[in-house]
């Protein structure tokens, strides 16, 4: 016989987004069950973005959680470069406000101790063969298997946090979505490594491509070198990397350190419009991807997130389901800035270095851009977060 339980919201997904969503509802009294396919310790190492962004800081704070969940330094300044000659930079938002350098490890780690540890939530790892049943004028199913028994759990909500390849948007049928999307043409080896940022973290344009570091904790830091889309980790060894570095840089003293991880992440931005459909939300990843030059990636499913917590505590607790109804409505033009302001910025930094994709005339002209916004703060406020309506 089928375990057949009952929760108001299914949540799919223990990454940023779905945790952050579950200690929200859990705040606000909502209860939920979490899937995730993976297990905690992998969830817990899993390598991403580096920013929670002035809006999300301001979110947590909301919430009541900023000193539980976040970690980190505020983010207040960083070096930008062009070969090497670069000037820092302020990041912090004109009205005061900041963003913090917390990564998504940390993130992700305070979120389990807090749901799991803390308060006990419903999260259950290693589970397989989700299936979503989501029938008009029914009510919505989630099925699973763990430890060779399957179970179904009926639900109001099913929440789609399973990012690009899960199991929530395919479930939707074709016809339904239209996906918007844009390649870059190029990817970056993101690289951890067992040396912190020095000074500053670093953006860079060179004529042999885009460099950057950022930090991950006081020991480790992530190095990102723009290559071929159709590079592996294979083709970079641990000496082409501190060699292109160096050169990318313009800095013979940076020294060889331990390469603790490597991978290659093509540059595409996607977005799937509506992000709901009847019972079905999707939110971060399942909707939408960015390039990573912009930090906004993770920026952007915490904002969905605040969202659908919102619409769902009214559902579930006032019985009115608007909110939820205009959940896909209300967050798309955010969506919208945080893809423009992404893909400006990776164009700026990518055409003003190596010009084999765009050609000469477009690395000068981003050269002017990036000059502009080093030298005039004026030019600087006008391609903040807040000036692009995203603070
Ligand atoms: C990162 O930490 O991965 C990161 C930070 C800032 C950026 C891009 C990436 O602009």
């Amino acid at each position: 016989m089928p375990i057949i339980e009952e929760t108001p919201v299914v949540i799919i997904g223990a990454g940023a987004a779905g945790l952050t969503l579950a200690t929200f509802l859990h705040t606000a009294g909502v209860p939920f069950v979490v899937l995730e396919r993976r297990d905690r310790a992998y969830i817990e190492g899993r390598q991403r973005a580096g920013v929670v962004d002035a809006r999300g800081v301001r979110m947590f704070e909301r919430w009541g959680l900023a000193d539980r969940l976040l970690a980190g330094p505020v983010a207040q300044t960083i070096d930008y470069r062009i070969n090497g000659i670069g000037r820092v930079f302020e990041i912090a938002g004109d009205d005061g406000s900041e963003g913090r350098f917390c990564t998504q490890q940390m993130l992700v780690t305070n979120l389990l101790r807090e749901l799991i540890d803390v308060r006990g939530g419903d999260v259950r790892f290693d589970v397989t063969d989700v299936t979503i049943t989501n029938e008009d004028g029914q009510r919505p199913q989630v099925q699973y298997a763990r430890d060779g028994q399957t179970r179904t759990i009926a639900c109001d909500h099913i929440v789609g946090c399973d990012a690009d390849r899960g199991v929530s948007r395919a479930s939707i049928p074709s016809g339904i979505l239209t996906t918007f999307s844009h390649e870059f043409g190029y990817a970056w080896l993101a690289v951890l490594v067992e040396a912190p940022v020095v000074a500053h973290p670093i953006m860079g344009a060179s004529d042999r491509g885009f460099v950057a570091q950022l930090p991950r904790g006081p020991q480790r830091s992530r190095y990102y070198l723009q290559c071929a889309l159709s590079d592996g980790p294979q083709d970079w060894p641990d000496e082409r990397i501190w060699d292109e570095i160096r050169v990318r840089l313009r800095d013979d003293s940076i020294a060889n350190a331990a390469v603790l991880d490597r991978e290659v992440v093509p540059l595409r931005s996607v977005v799937h419009a509506p992000m709901q459909f009847r019972n079905l939300y999707l939110a971060g990843d399942a909707a939408h991807l960015v390039p990573p030059t912009g930090a906004k990636g993770m920026n952007m499913a915490l904002y969905d997130v605040d969202m659908l917590a919102q619409g769902l505590v009214t559902a579930v607790r006032d019985q009115d389901g608007s909110a939820l109804a205009d959940y896909s409505a209300t967050v798309l033009p955010r969506v919208w800035r945080y893809q423009e302001f992404s893909a400006w910025m990776t164009d700026t930094m990518h055409n003003g270095g190596d010009p084999v994709q765009h050609g000469m005339f477009r690395q000068m002209a981003a050269r002017a851009r990036l000059d502009a916004l080093f030298s005039s703060p004026v030019a600087a406020r006008l391609h903040s977060d807040f000036q692009r309506g995203m603070a």
